[in-house]
């Protein structure tokens, strides 16, 4: 059985765009370009492997003629160097299965690549935020704000001092009547004058929270009408979000002016990596 060239140039062509993918990343990378190697990386490895198959599969059905005991076997004598049956066919399936290793081989280097473009490990920043304890917080001016700067149903967008824009630290300061109150237990001293802060960033897919209905005194969000109630600790009534938003403990400090006593009481936003720990 005679082996189609086109298994060898098939492995080799995909040995040859693996290669150059992996030379293409480290050079920095082209996307299209690296979409046409790995289409021939892939496509001539499952060519070499079913042109491979097909030709093993057609083999035709021959039967050999008896032979009379004593007569030579017809060519015996014309050819004594000629290649013992079958060993031909050994070293031609080594060398396709040489080729087929180093196609696999240099294609599962090039499919490695994903992995190394993940970048660096997050560690637990996720569940950090620009808040630090001790921090006053500060209008979009970079002002900080005391309680009487906020009227009674009022509404202010406050960052950490020093720090204004910060998205992740992003805070609504609404102030309610403290008699209104009723914070999930251990929280009883996080609203001083009734200052309450809730992080602006939505828990259902990241909008920002901008909408206070202070009769209400629910805050919502624009993106798909979730509702939180202020005086229980933002606790979604109504709409797709789940979570209420993470609240930012606050104190009033010596001269008199808010600050943050911690980080908020969850990770900010959709959280998707905390929903097992039941936050
Ligand atoms: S992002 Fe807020 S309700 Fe969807």
């Amino acid at each position: 059985m005679k082996t189609p060239a086109s298994i060898t140039a098939s492995f080799i062509v995909s040995m040859v765009a693996s290669l150059g993918l992996l030379v293409l990343y480290v050079l920095g990378g082209q996307a299209q370009l690296e979409g046409v190697l790995l289409g021939f990386a892939l496509g001539g490895l499952g060519l070499g492997l079913a042109v491979w198959a097909t030709s093993y599969m057609n083999v035709p059905e021959e039967v050999e003629e008896r032979q009379l005991m004593g007569e030579p076997e017809p060519g015996a004598e014309e050819d004594d160097t000629a290649p013992l049956p079958g060993m031909e066919d050994l070293s031609r399936r080594k060398v396709l299965l040489r080729l087929l290793a180093g196609a696999g081989g240099t294609l599962a280097g090039a499919l490695a690549i994903p992995a190394f473009s993940l970048g660096p490990n997050p560690g637990d920043d996720l569940f950090r935020s620009g808040w630090r304890a001790g921090d006053r917080l500060v209008n979009l001016e970079g002002r900080p704000v005391r309680p009487a700067d906020i009227p009674v149903e009022g509404i202010e967008t406050v960052f950490p001092e020093g720090k204004v824009g910060l998205s992740d630290a992003q805070t609504v300061l609404i102030r309610v009547d403290e008699g209104s109150l009723s914070l999930p237990e251990g929280r009883e001293e996080w609203a001083p004058e009734g200052c309450l802060g809730y992080s602006k960033i939505c828990t259902h897919v990241g909008c920002s929270v901008g909408l206070y209905r202070s009769a209400a005194q629910q805050l919502l969000c624009p993106c798909h009408q979730s509702t939180f109630d202020v005086l229980t600790g933002a606790t979604p009534i109504f709409g797709p979000a789940a979570r209420p938003l993470p609240q930012l403990p606050l104190a009033i400090d010596a001269d008199g002016y808010l600050i943050a006593t911690g980080e908020y009481s969850a990770p900010v936003g959709p959280a998707f990596w905390n929903v097992d720990r039941g936050a």
